[in-house]
């Protein structure tokens, strides 16, 4: 009886860890759940993160497929849906695929705050970035129709600062890292390293 026990203790450990790699992190790089190179955007995961209104697929991201350089998200918002304001040190493009709405942008970045954005109209077939560090916030400020974008940004995972308003300094706006659809992989990744 007595040497049965360390195999049966190694085959508790392995069913252990599978639970865990099955429980947790299904779409993190970790243990991706879609190995395939063309993959269908229909059948990736969608969630709001907890932020109602809005639907995120990370298209290929640095957490989720072990991107270095780029990250690409789709996103939907509904109407009266917005992002907050907020930078980050990465460059970012957006590209509207449905809908419009409008870009709020603070672009002098030498005052002690953003201040009163700069108003853009976005719409259907456009295209925009945002400069490094500039504050900004994308809202859909259409009654009737989602708006949604491609976004692509540079040097992933996200490190977004968050500001409660326009006028909040800039050495009072809140880093929030892992963003919100970066948050399930962070704390898988240091579940593996446990
Ligand atoms: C992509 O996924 C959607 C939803 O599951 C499905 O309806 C569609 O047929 C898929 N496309 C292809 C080409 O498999
Ligand atoms: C966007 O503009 C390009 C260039 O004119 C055009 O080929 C494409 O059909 C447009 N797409 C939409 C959705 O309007």
């Amino acid at each position: 009886m007595a040497e049965l026990r360390p195999h049966f203790a190694a085959a508790a450990a392995a069913l252990l860890l599978l639970l865990a790699a099955v429980s947790g992190a299904s779409h993190c790089s970790s243990s991706p759940q879609d190995l395939s190179l063309v993959k269908n955007i229909s059948e990736l995961p969608q969630d709001n993160y907890g932020r109602g209104g809005l639907s995120h697929i990370t298209v290929a991201g640095s957490f989720m497929h072990g991107m270095k350089e780029v990250e690409v998200w789709l996103q939907t918002f509904s109407p009266g849906t917005r992002t907050p304001i907020h930078r980050h040190s990465c460059e970012e493009i957006f590209v509207v695929l449905k809908g419009s709405g409008t870009l709020y942008l603070a672009s002098d970045t030498h005052g002690k705050y953003p201040g009163t954005p700069q108003e853009f109209s976005i719409f259907s077939n456009s295209t925009f970035h945002i400069p490094v560090n500039d504050v900004h916030q994308v809202w859909n400020t259409n009654k009737h129709e989602d708006l949604q974008v491609l976004v692509i940004i540079s040097r992933p995972p996200v490190k977004v600062f968050i500001y409660e308003d326009w006028f909040m300094p800039h050495t009072a706006a809140k880093l929030k890292y892992p963003y919100y659809w970066d948050e399930e992989c962070v704390q898988a990744s240091r579940k593996d390293e446990l």
